[in-house]
């Protein structure tokens, strides 16, 4: 903490309590616990800038975060309320800067118009953490929130298991359509219920998202209400009103899912107790975690990710005590040494050797007995690796995919032994997402986004043209899909650039070398700039450009993703022009997930990685400060 907050702080909480009142009165805020502890004990202030202070889900938010900052007597908490106006949360934001917070964490009412005010306070090194919805970018320091797409899936698969896989029909009562959130859950739902049979769905915005008014609304349905089987509620809270509708009305056949699943008196988790609703999907808030990665940015842990994308769960009366218990529970660290198999790719990139030491050292830092296996490519070397790890019962089993597609068996065995599964850097795709703990890794398509975004910044007008080469990895891989996409949905913003050419270089030197050979034996050089999706590749393709005359870097553009050191040398001698990092350092991450796992604490959905674009020109001031 700055000297001179230190003192500023001393100055404003020496008052006591009028000093309080005075904060509470300017900021329409209030400080919680402020009777817990000495004045002068604070060691770090943080600024909540609430979207509001109103709707439920935001309540349960607020007292996650008071309950978490209780444990920690050098805390203190100060919260401004927007009243869901965003011209009022950008002032709170600019007072509770003013105030001399040392962390912000701000649930945005709008994410548009938030972006740049929260940009702003991550540009004056005050680290935000950002609740809820993520703001555009990646100006903030860390982003925490619940899948929303996943949500609504899950209420589909309930709707579907309620429906017997049958035909039937569904109202939907969405929020309002201004909802990301709710955008989200109904795309969701649509994607598991439109490939099922004959289901209707009709669907309806509750603008406010209230109780009553979802009542009044399915009231209205009057006798409509005899041909509906399912009412999907997108909050518990709409279900509540659903179901006081379908008790007065007497159509008591019609089966309730919701949303949020707290555990309060009228909460989702007892609605489904007293068998009012049939299901509620839960809705983390995220407030709990905020805290803990507040106090690790505030004491410089390394490795803080840059998303945590809370786990959701659907709950029945069957599970809902097993879960409230869970709740509760206080993970304790296992005494015994934990044993990982870890299933890698294999050692195809400068990533790939960085991401191995970086898995090895962690294991030796966290105590963790590491079983590694490398595959050398080959999807069918990686499950047999899997299958000895089931034999020698391993605690946890690790994979880095080769491929996305082809797990769903061997995953099943796992599951079957009790061997729980995580991803790192990969991710898979399985007919049923629960067969893995967590993913750990990068954001891929974020990666090709920036990628076409800094190529697009270097045009003269967006109607430019542009000849683009791309080197592939190796397809079936995740990587590889997810870059292509990211890099085509940007480069849709620019009518005159093409991608001409595509290859396949699997991720390695050679592979880029044999891309560029192959377009020159066949073609003249035609092309503006390669896109490849790693550095290999494209040290591969700029040694190869240069045995024929041309020059990377200068005749053609050349955009890599990874960020290893030689690529940064490539951009200091100007063969490249642009890298997008993607972090091999997963390891610390990886092992803390796992311990945390094997304390019977919950893993979040996904943990994705911090990342920055380097380019030529500021290469040189971070050569030096590479680590792979
Ligand atoms: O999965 C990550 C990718 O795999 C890296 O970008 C590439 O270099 C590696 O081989």
């Amino acid at each position: 903490m700055k000297e001179s907050l230190v003192r500023h702080r001393r100055r404003i909480w020496k008052g006591g309590g009028i000093c309080l009142l005075t904060v509470a009165l300017l900021f329409s805020m209030f400080s919680a616990c402020a009777a817990r502890q000495e004045p002068d004990k604070i060691d770090y202030v943080i600024g909540v800038s609430q979207a509001n202070m109103r709707e439920p889900w935001r309540l349960v938010l607020t007292r996650e975060i008071q309950d978490e900052a209780a444990k920690y007597p050098n805390v203190r908490l100060v919260f401004t309320d927007a009243t869901d106006d965003s011209a009022k949360q950008m002032t709170d934001i600019q007072r509770l800067l003013d105030y001399g917070i040392d962390l912000m964490i701000v649930s945005p009412c709008d994410v548009k118009k938030i972006t740049p005010v929260v940009s702003n306070v991550y540009n004056q090194s005050i680290p935000v953490i950002v609740l809820d919805r993520v703001v555009e970018g990646f100006d903030y320091s860390l982003f925490i929130g619940p899948d929303n797409k996943t949500i609504g899936k899950q209420a589909g698969e309930a709707a579907l298991r309620m429906m017997n896989g049958k035909s039937g029909s569904v109202l939907e009562l969405c929020g309002s359509s201004a909802s990301q959130a709710s955008i989200d859950r109904s795309e969701g739902f649509s994607s598991v219920i439109s490939g099922e049979g004959d289901i209707q769905v009709e669907h309806v915005a509750v603008v406010s998202e209230s109780r009553d008014s979802a009542e009044d609304i399915v009231k209205a349905f009057g006798t409509r209400l005899r041909g509906i089987d399912v009412i999907f509620a997108h909050n518990d809270y709409m279900a509540l009103g659903a179901y006081n509708a379908v008790k007065q009305l007497g159509y008591d056949h019609i089966r309730i899912v919701g949303v949020d699943g707290f555990t309060g008196e009228d909460d989702g988790v007892n609605l489904v107790r007293r068998g009012m609703i049939d299901e509620t999907i839960t809705c983390p808030t995220g407030g709990r975690e905020a805290v803990q990665y507040a106090l690790e940015i505030l004491n410089n842990v390394s490795g803080v990710p840059k998303q945590v994308i809370l786990r959701s769960h659907n709950i029945t009366k069957e599970n809902a005590d097993d879960y409230e218990a869970s709740l509760n529970q206080v993970p304790e660290a296992t005494k015994r040494a934990i044993t990982v198999g870890y299933a890698q790719v294999g050692t195809e990139s400068a990533w790939r050797l960085a991401n191995t030491e970086s898995i090895k050292k962690a294991a030796r830092d966290f105590g963790v007995s590491l079983l590694y296996e490398d595959a050398d490519q080959d999807q069918g070397r990686q499950i047999e690796a899997i299958r000895r790890f089931i034999k020698m019962d391993v605690d946890v089993i690790v994979i880095s995919p080769v491929v996305d597609s082809g797990w769903d068996e061997v995953l099943a065995e796992a599951r079957d032994a009790g061997i729980p599964v995580l991803l790192s850097d990969r991710r898979v795709t399985t007919k049923d997402d629960n067969m893995y703990m967590t993913f750990i890794g990068a954001d891929f398509i974020e990666e090709g986004r920036r990628a076409m975004r800094w190529l697009g910044g270097t045009l003269e007008t967006p109607q430019s043209s542009l000849r683009i080469m791309e080197l592939e990895g190796t397809l079936g891989a995740s990587p590889t899909e997810d870059r292509s996409q990211g890099f085509r949905e940007v480069l849709k913003e620019y009518p005159g650039c093409n991608i001409v050419y595509f290859g396949c270089g699997d991720y390695t030197y050679e592979g880029g070398r044999k891309v560029i050979e192959e377009y020159l034996a066949k073609h003249e050089w035609d092309i503006d700039a390669i896109f490849s999706h790693n550095d290999d590749m494209a040290l591969g393709a700029a040694d190869a450009l240069e045995e024929h005359g041309i020059q990377p870097g200068k005749d053609v553009k050349l955009i890599s993703v990874d960020g290893a050191r030689t690529a940064f040398q490539a951009l200091v001698d100007g063969r490249l022009n642009c890298v997008v990092e993607c972090s091999p350092l997963l390891g610390p991450q990886l092992m803390k997930a796992i311990t945390d796992l094997m304390a019977g604490k919950e893993l979040p959905l996904r943990i994705i990685t911090d990342e920055k674009v380097f380019t030529e020109e500021n290469a040189k001031d971070y050569i030096r400060s590479r680590k792979y």
